[in-house]
């Protein structure tokens, strides 16, 4: 129909993040209070499965390819298969991620393969039982592991994501490469950024990745440059020293912002259109679809959304205080 979403600042968009519940089964210490969020959105609130394919469809026609559904914890929406399904049936896109806790996985992950999910990228932060129990206040992590080796074994790609905690985890660094490496997957490592209750936590937690580098050792060698996989997330990766062909990521959103070459837009479990993670600034999409919204309506909303886009998310600007009102399980990372 003839509109590319493109932002005011020329980037292409061609990735939806969209999260599909703010529940979640865990409460990592960097992303939830303790306990949880406590206002959850009402039923009515929540973007029926129907709504989102629309908005996919509708978006699709602007240019997006690539969706990833998020959280809160994906696998916590009920019939989250069937969604799946929706969308593949429903749009053209042409790849479709989920990022997870994983711990539901061992049960859906091959459903969800057979519904048509391509890939998840699954949190760990330690694999230290205990420790990986206090950072998600009550995950098990043999559930989870189990779980990788389900999506694994049901055709999936694999990743997983590490957020660096200083004090927390920055000792276990490398092991956590050795043992996704020895499993045939590839480990990212992501800086803390101080969103919501990550912007609360002490300056200690925050490891920059030069420093999460140097924890490699001779995993990776300190001159190899950098690749990124066009029409992916904002992540970089190294090769392995030994020439294997091995990779480890890095999202190094506060050292080395990338927002100049975002590709993205966010859809909230409400139907919120965000431009960036970073910004309160929202559309609803919902209520359009809901009003009977024909594609090109949507795409213009989305347009307009576009046209106020920041450069960036300005983390390192300390009177950014709408930062700390930004709940990341609202918006999914
Ligand atoms: P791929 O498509 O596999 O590259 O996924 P991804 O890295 O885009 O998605 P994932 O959900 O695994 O996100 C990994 C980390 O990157 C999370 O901490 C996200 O919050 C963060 N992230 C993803 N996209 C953005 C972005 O546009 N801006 C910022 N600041 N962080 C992002
Ligand atoms: N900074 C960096 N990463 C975060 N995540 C959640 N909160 C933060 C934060 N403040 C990560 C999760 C998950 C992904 C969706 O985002 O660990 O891997
Ligand atoms: Fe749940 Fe993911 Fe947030 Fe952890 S980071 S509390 S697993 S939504």
């Amino acid at each position: 129909q003839g509109i590319a979403l493109t932002d005011a600042h020329g980037r292409r968009i061609t990735y939806l993040r969209a999260s599909i519940t703010d529940r979640c089964n865990m409460a990592c210490v960097y992303c939830m209070p303790p306990g949880g969020e406590d206002e959850h959105a009402m039923r009515s609130d929540v973007l029926a499965f129907e709504e989102l394919v629309a908005i996919t469809r509708a978006l699709a026609t602007g240019g997006v390819r690539r969706v990833r559904l998020t959280g809160g914890e994906p696998l916590a929406r009920r019939d989250v298969v069937r969604l799946v399904a929706m969308l593949r049936a429903g749009t053209p896109i042409e790849a479709l991620a989920m990022t997870t806790n994983g711990a539901r996985l061992t049960t859906l992950a091959r459903p969800l393969r057979e519904a048509g999910l391509d890939e998840v990228n699954v949190s760990i932060d330690s694999l230290d039982r205990d420790r990986f129990r206090a950072i998600t206040r009550g995950g098990d992590l043999d559930e989870v592991l189990a779980g990788v080796h389900a999506a694994l074994d049901a055709g999936m790609v694999v990743k997983i994501n590490c957020v660096a905690l200083g004090g927390l985890n920055d000792d276990e660094l490398g092991a956590i490469v050795d043992w996704a490496w020895s499993i045939g997957i590839v480990p990212r490592f992501i800086e803390l950024m101080p969103i919501g209750e990550a912007a609360a936590l002490p300056r200690e937690r925050f490891v920059a990745a030069r420093e999460i580098v140097s924890r490699l050792g001779a995993r990776v060698a300190p001159d190899a440059s950098a690749t990124k996989p066009d029409g992916k997330g904002p992540a970089r990766y190294l090769a392995a020293a030994d020439g294997s062909g091995r990779e480890v990521g890095f999202i190094t959103a506060v050292s080395d912002e990338f927002c100049g070459g975002c590709n993205r837009v966010r859809i909230t479990s409400r139907g919120e259109l965000r431009a960036c993670l970073a910004s309160r600034r929202a559309v609803s999409l919902r209520d359009l679809v809901r009003e009977g919204a024909s594609d090109l309506d949507v795409l213009w909303a989305t347009a307009w959304s576009l046209g106020v886009k920041d450069t960036g998310h300005h983390f390192a600007d300390v009177h950014a205080d709408e930062h700390e009102r930004v709940g990341m399980s609202l918006i999914g990372g």
